[in-house]
């Protein structure tokens, strides 16, 4: 099929969009796709009336690629597309959405409030976050609700430290999450639907050198060092696996998701977050687990490519 790859969109994670946009490409094409890559700009709508690509490949990540908009807009246009509904993007984009969602599910996630900047503003800085600590305990991690990349995301020690974190957070976005900060070991675990059901790859265990996942650490090669499979009990890794596709079905989605989680020593598995359009970039995690699975890129996006087009 003719394949449509999209990267980069106006979002504060753009340049890693183009990273992920063209190694998706790169390999699309050398599993034998005819595959054109494009910018998100305003020459998409009238190109898509007038190409009609047999699929299009989404690689933006961020708005307007993860926060459904950009699947809303190929619904109406009617080109099939790789990836989750505008609906479910909608739903993994917000994380406390998320978190709800996956609560209801009895999958466990750390305890959160999310705070709108109004609500900041109006009710008296000090005393609500005086509020928040008392219930949540210390540390913390303070993150934009919404967003990728380890972009505005903040732990937080001491009382002392939460505004200035969450002045850091609203600059990506409109309300802040506060979360329990869970110790334990950072592991991410992507889930594959090649056509017979989802399925999960290696988990990959994230070691930054000071416990600090932030973007130079994420997309700097040489900082961080990742360990697929995890080094955990294969007890562990099954529920990893098991979990992470749990996770993929309770918020429907579709194709491939990223399920970002940490592991404690006792082995009990706390979700973060799903990502609808996991970075694919050079030091990206999806496709490190791809290839400990003994597969090629080419060949997984091939067939997501070939899913979407029916
Ligand atoms: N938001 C980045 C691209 C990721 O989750 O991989
Ligand atoms: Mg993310």
């Amino acid at each position: 099929p003719r394949v449509l790859v999209l990267a980069g969109g106006l979002s504060y994670e753009r340049d890693v969009s183009l990273r992920s946009g063209r190694r998706v490409a790169d390999a699309l094409a050398a599993a034998g796709l005819d595959v054109e890559l494009r910018d998100v700009d305003v020459t998409l709508l009238p190109y898509l009336s007038a190409e009609r690509p047999d699929v299009v490949f989404p690689a933006v990540h961020g708005s307007p690629g993860e926060d459904g908009s950009l699947p809303g807009v190929l619904d109406v246009v009617g080109v099939p597309y790789v990836g989750a509904t505008a609906r479910a993007a909608r739903l993994a984009w917000d994380k406390a959405t998320t978190k709800s969602i996956l609560s209801d599910a009895g999958i466990a996630t750390p305890p959160w409030v999310t705070l709108p900047h109004s609500t900041f503003s109006e009710l008296g800085a000090q005393s609500l976050l005086d509020h928040i600590v008392a219930r949540l305990g210390l540390p913390l991690v303070v993150k934009p609700v919404h967003g990728g990349s380890g972009l505005g995301v903040a732990a937080v020690r001491s009382a002392d430290a939460l505004p200035a974190a969450m002045v850091g957070a609203f600059s990506y976005a409109p309300t802040v999450l506060i979360e329990r900060y869970v110790p334990g070991v950072d592991v991410a675990v992507s889930v594959l639907d090649e056509g017979d059901g989802p399925h999960a790859l290696p988990a990959v265990e994230i070691e930054p050198p000071d416990g600090n996942y932030d973007y130079a650490a994420r997309y700097t090669a040489g900082i961080t060092t990742w360990h697929c499979p995890a080094r955990l009990p294969e007890k562990v890794l099954d529920e990893v696996a098991e979990t992470a596709v749990r996770v993929h079905a309770s918020l429907g989605l579709r194709d491939l998701s990223r399920i970002d989680m940490i592991v404690g020593a006792d082995g009990d598995i706390q979700v973060l977050e799903a990502n609808t359009a996991p970075g694919m970039t050079e030091t990206s995690l999806l496709p490190m687990a791809v290839e400990a699975a003994g597969r090629r890129l080419g060949s997984v996006l091939h067939n997501l490519a070939a899913r979407a087009s029916g």
